[in-house]
């Protein structure tokens, strides 16, 4: 497979790569440019952090997990690039070591570039900017000070100018190798192709599929890369629905969802990292069918829709009929998802996260609420939780004991014992089965209590 980018604004011509290569390994193996860290190789530490620029913006994103065909056409920044081509330091640089920021200085790459990254887009909630680097020695606050000091700084003359010199309209765009990879130009040379190749693995962000090749030594067989496909990608409204095409990323779904659903946005922000959620798609997160994917359990709360096609064949389901088994989805061979969709609605979505670590934990239980009424009466609910069965689910029996009932605690409690009916969850190493239903459970209450008015969240309880 033949890819063509720029690299800290030098163009690069690679021919017949092998087309799971990573950033990552590429960039120091290949071209020696070891500023770049593997630390864990699996998307969670940020040592592999590079800025990838293109027509939308630039972005941090982890190397690791970042296959070659995924830069096609952009613009690689790595942490070489980050000074001026002079020497002089980053803004970034200057305030790690005017704040002895850096102790192991292993991580310190990464977290240069995140900065530069954040400095560049205007970003200033640091701690989310720089939740995706790991630092087990500073204790962060020194980091987050030479971010502050890096925010009052202008950004440097050369990375304005290489992040508004991405692709040029000579690159040409990336070849197909044979049968064996494909990257499609639009969605419809990837319904004929998928047809034609049904075994083949889909890659869209590869924060999954990444992990298949860096930790299980995996050979994919064919791939078709989903990147270039820019009909794939994006989110429209119309008057009944909120429209999210496959390929749209978490960090673009939050932006989306914020107005409608901000309890989803808010959710979405604590999905991951900066870094996962700028590779991490919608459509993947759905397709892979996992229990304790974030997005299914608030999707199905709100009545989502999936829409997917095989060849020329288009059909849609709800969200939640999609979810057949654990490791079973009602997706047939060489059929794709096109989009989700969600009916518009009076926003009642509350998401409830619940990890050991804020930032960057996967769910041990993922609920996802909403509750109707006229005032008085509950008319109707939705509970959709993840992490409490083989597949995202709905709390059937808890909802049968709100709907035509009071607003009251009393109903909420009828309901909570309910459950118990509904889910028969897993002990494992993210949480015990009777802490995953009583928390799930106790869900319903903080519904009742938010809804009532009452701060139920830490970081809302001032005094
Ligand atoms: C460090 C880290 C942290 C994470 N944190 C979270 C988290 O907090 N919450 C969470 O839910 N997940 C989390 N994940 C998991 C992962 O980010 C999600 O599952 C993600 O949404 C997958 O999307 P992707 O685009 O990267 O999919 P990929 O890895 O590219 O693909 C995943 C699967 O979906 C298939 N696929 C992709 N797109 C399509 C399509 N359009 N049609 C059909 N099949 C398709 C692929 O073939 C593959 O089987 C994390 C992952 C990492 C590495
Ligand atoms: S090496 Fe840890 S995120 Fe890439
Ligand atoms: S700089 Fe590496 S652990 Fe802190």
């Amino acid at each position: 497979m033949d890819v063509t980018f720029l690299l800290n604004g030098t163009q690069v011509f690679l021919t017949d790569i092998s087309p799971t290569t990573t950033l990552l390994d590429w960039l120091r193996e290949e071209r020696q440019l070891t500023g770049t860290k593997e630390g864990c190789n699996e998307g969670d530490c940020g040592a592999c952090t590079v800025m990838i620029s293109d027509a939308d913006g630039s972005r941090a994103l982890n190397g690791c997990i970042l296959f070659l065909p995924q830069v096609q056409g952009k613009h690689v920044t790595t942490v070489e690039g980050i000074a001026a081509p002079d020497g002089t330091l980053h803004p970034a640089q200057t305030a790690m070591i005017d704040h002895h920021a850096s102790q192991c200085g292993f991580c310190t790459p990464g977290i240069v570039v995140s900065m530069a990254t954040a400095h560049l887009n205007g970003a200033t909630d640091h701690d989310t900017q720089l939740a995706g680097n790991l630092c087990r020695c500073t204790g962060y606050a020194p980091i987050i000070r030479a971010a502050a000091q890096t925010a009052r700084q202008d950004v440097p003359d050369h990375l304005l100018f290489l992040a508004k010199n991405t692709s040029s309209p000579q690159m040409p765009h990336a070849q197909t190798a044979g049968s064996n990879c494909f990257q499609p130009q639009d969605q419809d040379a990837l319904a004929a192709w998928y047809l034609d190749h049904p075994d083949a693995t889909l890659i869209a962000g590869a924060t999954d599929v990444g992990l298949w090749v860096t930790k299980q030594f995996r050979d994919l067989g064919p791939v078709a890369f989903l990147n270039q496909c820019d009909d794939l990608r994006g989110v429209t409204e119309t008057d009944s629905d909120i429209h999210i095409k496959a390929m749209t990323t978490m960090t673009d779904v939050e932006v989306a969802l914020a107005p409608h659903h901000p309890s989803f946005a808010a959710m979405i922000r604590r999905y991951g990292s900066v870094q996962v959620r700028n590779a991490a798609t919608i459509g993947g997160n759905i397709a892979n069918g996992s229990p304790i994917g974030d997005s299914p359990p608030a999707l199905i709360a709100l009545g989502a829709s999936l829409h997917l096609r095989r060849g020329d064949i288009r059909r849609s389901l709800p969200l939640e009929d999609f979810f057949i088994a654990y490791g079973t989805q009602d997706r047939h061979p060489g059929e794709f998802v096109e989009a989700v969709s969600i009916p518009k609605q009076r926003d009642s979505l509350r998401c409830y996260k619940l990890s050991k670590r804020f930032d960057q934990d996967i769910s041990a239980v993922c609920g996802c609420l909403t509750m109707t009424g006229d005032g008085k009466t509950i008319t109707d609910a939705r509970l959709a939780y993840g992490g409490m069965a083989g597949t995202p689910k709905r709390a059937a029996h808890a909802e049968a004991a709100l709907i035509g009932q009071p607003w009251s605690e009393q109903t909420m409690r009828r309901a909570m014992a309910a459950m118990a009916e509904d889910f028969q969850p897993l002990s494992d190493m993210r949480a015990s089965a009777a802490y995953r239903l009583e928390t799930a459970q106790n869900m319903i209450l903080r519904y009742f209590h938010e809804a009532s008015g009452l701060a139920t969240d830490i970081h809302q309880v001032t005094s």
